[in-house]
């Protein structure tokens, strides 16, 4: 090649990257990594508390090509504790900041890990979204039905890359299952059943107190209603409170039921749900829910999944505390996203595979947050817990805990998204906003 050849062809080429450049950036929001050729992913964390430590110090601990911008919480102390994690990983030190605006606004950051109570995961996400960032959100990614769809309809819109924090998705014990599976090793599929047979303890009801110092209350309660600050209403308790949480359903129990709807291979959401639950162990316990719930969802297809809570038993089913069983025409698998399964073939019960002991308690966080960074990069946003499949497994919390409060067995209208004859229930599909933390119009 002459030098001037060369040179029109550096200048083709850099013509075209620009174009692709300019095209990518303007789908896509800000950022476009893939077309800058850039690998160092810049985050921002959301929410600096339990299951964000585990995601920080894996991120630090595996020196994951990222760069962590910001550790943003309403809570000083606990930004304070995440740079300590951070201390010594890159140059320059994280920001710590209380308002994930400004994190959003950062034209650096391309992604943001939201792991915040359920009221501010689709607030942050869709205004996240809004400003060009890619999303991890910790499941579920909706506090209420309707949220998934903003949460869908965002991604597209803005061409953003979402990952639900359902890990076992990508657990290597699941790719394995999955093969089996869809080589028929237990025939069709017609029953799916999920529980979470976790122990848990009575918590007291406690009075209000002032709120610590460092703390800004208003903010952490943000779309929730106003209310004086209470230590339950706040880090890890959060969960026994319908303002802020999903109940157990919501809470470990959206794994189980995701990967009910993962072996099921489910493409929609059911047509009829029943719920049945009460209170009959954890008596005077603080929470807004029932301490144990049977929910059947039945598809258009006539397929069933079956999620079950009990929260007082030492052994589990099938030896899990967590799990499902998937049955089909010539068998069944026993399937635990901590990490196993077991096959069950013909009317002898003859075992059939497993996980085998070199992938047993794999449980995919690793492979979960390496999925979405390499999709920020490569902008393939078909991530194994996109906005979709995250809909139709959090559909299932949404619509069994409002048939638990309304009727008890509801018929939902699937192509229009709203439960038949019962004005109750479809307002439950969505909530009201306090102002001014509105849900941002997508
Ligand atoms: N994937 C998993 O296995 C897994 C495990 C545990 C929890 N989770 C999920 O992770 C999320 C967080 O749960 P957790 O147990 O870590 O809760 P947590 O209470 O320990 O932490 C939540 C943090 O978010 C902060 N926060 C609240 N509002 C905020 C706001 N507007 N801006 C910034 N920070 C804010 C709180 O101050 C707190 O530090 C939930 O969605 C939960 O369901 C997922």
């Amino acid at each position: 090649m002459t030098g001037q050849s060369n040179r029109r062809e550096f200048l083709r080429k850099s013509t075209e990257t620009a174009a692709a450049t300019a095209a990518v950036a303007a789908l896509g929001g800000v950022h476009s990594m893939a077309a800058e050729g850039k690998s160092t992913v810049n985050i921002g964390i959301i929410g600096c508390g339990g299951i964000m430590t585990h995601h920080v110090k894996g991120l630090v601990g595996r020196r994951e090509d990222v760069s962590i911008n910001y550790l943003c919480d309403v809570d000083e102390a606990q930004s304070a504790k995440m740079a300590q994690i951070t201390s010594g990983f890159q140059s320059a030190a994280a920001k710590k900041n209380g308002r994930y605006e400004d994190v959003i606004k950062d034209k650096n950051v391309d992604a943001v890990i939201i792991a915040t109570p359920h009221h501010w995961h689709a607030p942050i996400a869709l205004a996240a979204m809004s400003e060009g960032k890619d999303c991890y959100i910790e499941k579920p990614i909706s506090h209420v039905y309707n949220e998934g769809h903003q949460i869908i309809q965002a991604a597209k819109k803005y061409g953003r890359i979402v990952q639900q924090g359902s890990q076992m998705r990508n657990s290597p014990v699941t790719v394995k299952a999955e093969k089996l599976l869809k080589d028929g090793v237990i025939g069709e599929i017609k029953v799916a059943k999920a529980w979470t047979a976790e122990t848990r303890q009575v918590v007291k009801p406690l009075a209000d107190s002032p709120t610590p110092s460092g703390v800004n209350y208003d903010r952490w309660l943000g779309p929730a209603p106003t209310h004086a600050f209470n230590r339950h209403r706040f880090h890890g308790t959060w969960r026994m409170f319908r303002d802020y949480g999903n109940g157990e359903i919501g809470d470990d129990g959206i794994h189980d039921l995701d990967m009910a709807c993962w072996g099921l291979g489910v493409t929609g959401v059911p047509k009829q749900i029943t719920a049945r639950g009460s209170r009959m162990m954890l008596h005077g316990h603080a929470s807004d829910y029932p301490d144990n719930l049977t929910c059947s969802y039945e598809y258009d297809d006539g397929r069933l999944l079956i999620y079950e809570n009990y929260p007082f038993t030492a052994y589990g089913l099938h030896g899990f505390d967590n799990g499902n069983v998937f049955y089909g025409t010539e068998g069944y698998m026993i399937f635990s996203r901590r990490g196993a399964f077991s096959v069950f073939l013909g009317p002898k019960n003859q075992r059939g595979p497993t996980e085998g002991k070199e992938l047993r308690g794999r449980r995919g966080y690793i492979e979960h947050m390496a999925e979405f960074l390499n999709a920020v990069r490569t902008r393939n946003a078909n991530t194994k817990a996109n906005p979709l499949t995250a809909h139709r497994s959090c559909a299932l919390v949404h619509l069994g805990e409002i048939a638990y409060r309304t009727r008890g067995r509801l018929d939902f209208d699937t192509k229009k998204e709203q439960f038949v004859d019962c004005d109750e229930a479809n307002e439950l599909l969505t909530k009201k906003y306090r102002e001014p933390y509105t849900l941002p119009k997508v």
